[in-house]
């Protein structure tokens, strides 16, 4: 199928390419995000594929319709940037990517809570300039603290399971209990008492109409004070001035997020030579306990590799009229 890749960065690129060695898609690489100025880029494309933060609203859709695409397939697991609802009404299937290494976000949202937690990137920072002072630097042991996932899916299991490891109690917040969750000691309690409890909560939720702004500033006052706040998941789960108010309190000792709530007019470019004009995210990083990384926590060579080859295969199976199951995203 001749079909537009949109915000294709060079190891799109590489690997989409490989994955799709037979030749069998004829794939147009675009580096420009989707959106209703670029939509036309994809005329004539039978299916799009997209990444997280392209614009697939209703009305790009209904743009994308109108060219002939019938099909977008995201090269991403979570799905709230793509309209479902309207693709189904204009006859346009949607798909993901239902599965990957699920070890490249957990595995990331620890590294994160070290780092904040231990210091480790402004320890980093300092030695280069010669500056071994360890005043500043002072953080805490994880072991025999509470650490709060909220969202205990595939991520959030295997992040419990390695804080577990670090010797940490671990509660968890969810809609649906997940037995390897439980086994593995995890104990689930609703949202306010996790907050109340842990001193570290990390998200592993998707974003939703339920779970936008989960962490508020209603849910902040009701933390535990000094605790540590890690989001991996979605920018929207967290209002981000309310952060910067208990980051500004002491509320919270520390923030490290991969995701950002305006993220898209940032995130995925080289924007150093510029004058951002976000002042919100300008804000956070002049703090000295929040580390921000842009959006890379899935970033392995695992994850990357099946997120390709699952496009792939969604196009495959797409074009084949067979059905996606899990891939298939429903309105
Ligand atoms: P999953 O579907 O296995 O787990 C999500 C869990 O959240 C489920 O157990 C679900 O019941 C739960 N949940 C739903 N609504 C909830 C609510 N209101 N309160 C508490 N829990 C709720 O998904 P998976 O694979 O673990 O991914 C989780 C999220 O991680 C994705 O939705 C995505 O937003 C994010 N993600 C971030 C990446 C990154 O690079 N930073 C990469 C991949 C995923």
């Amino acid at each position: 199928m001749k079909t537009a890749v949109f915000s294709a960065r060079r190891y799109d690129q590489t690997l989409l390419t490989r994955a799709n060695a037979d030749g069998r898609h004829q794939l147009l690489f675009l580096q420009d995000r989707l959106s209703p100025e670029t939509a036309m880029l994809a005329a004539g494309c039978d299916a799009v594929s997209v990444f997280v933060n392209d614009d697939v609203g209703a009305g790009v859709l209904a743009q994308l319709g109108r060219q002939g695409t019938r099909f977008v397939t995201t090269r991403s697991t979570g799905f709230n940037h793509i309209d479902a609802q309207a693709a189904s009404s204009l006859g346009i299937a949607v798909a993901r990517v239902a599965d990957y290494s699920p070890h490249s976000v957990a595995e990331f949202a620890a590294g994160l809570l070290l780092a904040v937690n231990r210091k480790i990137a402004r320890a980093s920072v300092r030695t280069r300039e010669g500056n071994f002072e360890l005043d500043g630097l002072m953080g805490f042991d994880l072991h025999g603290k509470t650490v709060g996932v909220i969202g205990t899916g595939k991520i959030g299991a295997i992040f419990a399971r390695i804080m577990a490891g670090f010797g940490c109690t671990v509660l968890g917040s969810d809609v649906h209990r997940n037995p390897e969750f439980e086994a593995l000691g995890g104990r689930y309690v609703d949202a306010a008492e996790l907050f109340a409890a842990s001193d570290v909560v990390s998200l592993h939720c998707p974003l939703t109409e339920d779970t936008r702004y989960i962490v508020n500033a209603q849910s902040l006052a009701a933390a535990k004070h000094g605790c540590i706040l890690v989001n991996t998941s979605r920018g929207g789960l967290v209002d981000t001035e309310a952060a910067i108010a208990a980051l500004k309190s002491g509320r919270l000792r520390g923030l490290a997020i991969d995701v950002y709530e305006q993220e898209a007019s940032l995130f995925f470019q080289d924007l150093s030579s510029t004058v951002i004009t976000d002042d919100v995210i300008q804000r956070l990083v002049s703090f000295p306990n929040v580390i921000v990384t842009g959006h890379q926590a899935f970033f392995t060579e695992e994850a990357i590799g099946q997120i390709m080859d699952t496009t792939i295969r969604n196009l495959n199976d797409f074009e084949d009229g067979l059905d996606l199951g899990e891939r298939s995203v429903a309105s």
